[in-house]
């Protein structure tokens, strides 16, 4: 990406097509308020939808941590020392992505894993149904985040009346095939979800970066949120589909 791009970036209002790590390569170091990563799960699928496919097939874990940790290591460097790294996965690649973050980040950057309810879905007769995702979260720096954390009401007798930091589990309904804002790409994510995220993590004005952008969930809601949004996919038809949903030129 060239000086004109960067520039941009900074401006924040960008949607490219480029593979992640060159991307997040491309960002110049420290210049991130907040990362948000969707990356394929390791499913050993090709998710297909309406308006596009993406392929997440690996010939093994190794390969695919292979993939991915690289793209991590640039994702660190390049966030300010307020900033933070959100890594969605699920409980196929999860537990050994956490011990890379580890590593990368020190494991005093780890803030929390966020269990996100979706609740969608069918089950297996062999085990208890699979109804959450994993969310990893780092600080660059140790204690060093942005964080306003959402409010919920309070449940207990106690503080009958009052609010209380949301928990570590999100109870946020999937996109079902009714939903308004689908767009009818695979695994497109609820932009309630961000919602959450964004806020909390990122300073109003704040310069957010997906570079699995998909649909362009996290950039719709940046704009919306009043932050700026740097957006990333390999995938022609994912990036057409984000400028459209976000009013861009397409081309
Ligand atoms: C789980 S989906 C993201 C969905 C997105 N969060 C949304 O709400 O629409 C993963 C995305 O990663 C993209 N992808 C896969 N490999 C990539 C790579 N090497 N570089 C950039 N994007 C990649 C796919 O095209 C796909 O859009």
């Amino acid at each position: 990406m060239g000086t004109a791009m960067q520039e941009q970036a900074i401006a924040g209002r960008v949607l490219i097509q480029a593979d992640a790590l060159e991307a997040a390569r491309s960002l110049e170091p420290g210049a991130v308020d907040l990362i948000y990563l969707d990356p394929p799960f390791a499913s050993g699928r090709i998710h297909q939808a309406r308006a596009a496919a993406f392929c997440d097939v690996w010939a093994s874990l190794e390969d695919y941590l292979a993939w991915l940790v690289p793209i991590l290591e640039a994702s660190r460097d390049c966030l300010a020392d307020s900033g933070s790294l959100y890594v969605h996965l699920d409980w196929r690649a999860s537990h050994y992505v956490k011990v890379e973050l580890d590593r990368i980040f020190g494991r005093d950057c780890f803030l929390n894993h966020i269990v996100w309810l979706y609740g969608l879905g069918g089950s297996s007769p062999r085990y208890w149904p699979r109804k959450h995702d994993d969310i990893l979260w780092y600080a660059r720096r140790p204690d060093g985040q942005y964080f306003v954390p959402a409010q919920v009401p309070a449940r207990s007798r106690r503080m009958r009346g009052q609010s209380k930091k949301m928990p570590d589990f999100w109870d946020v309904a999937a996109l079902n095939n009714m939903a308004a804002e689908r767009l009818g790409y695979p695994t497109q994510k609820p932009e309630a979800l961000l919602e959450l995220i964004i806020e909390s993590s990122c300073p109003p004005g704040g310069l957010v970066a997906d570079f699995f952008a998909g649909s362009g969930t996290t950039c719709a809601v940046a704009r919306k949120l009043g932050r700026r949004y740097f957006g990333s996919d390999l995938s022609a038809a994912a990036v057409a589909l984000a400028r459209a949903r976000l009013g861009e030129p397409t081309s």
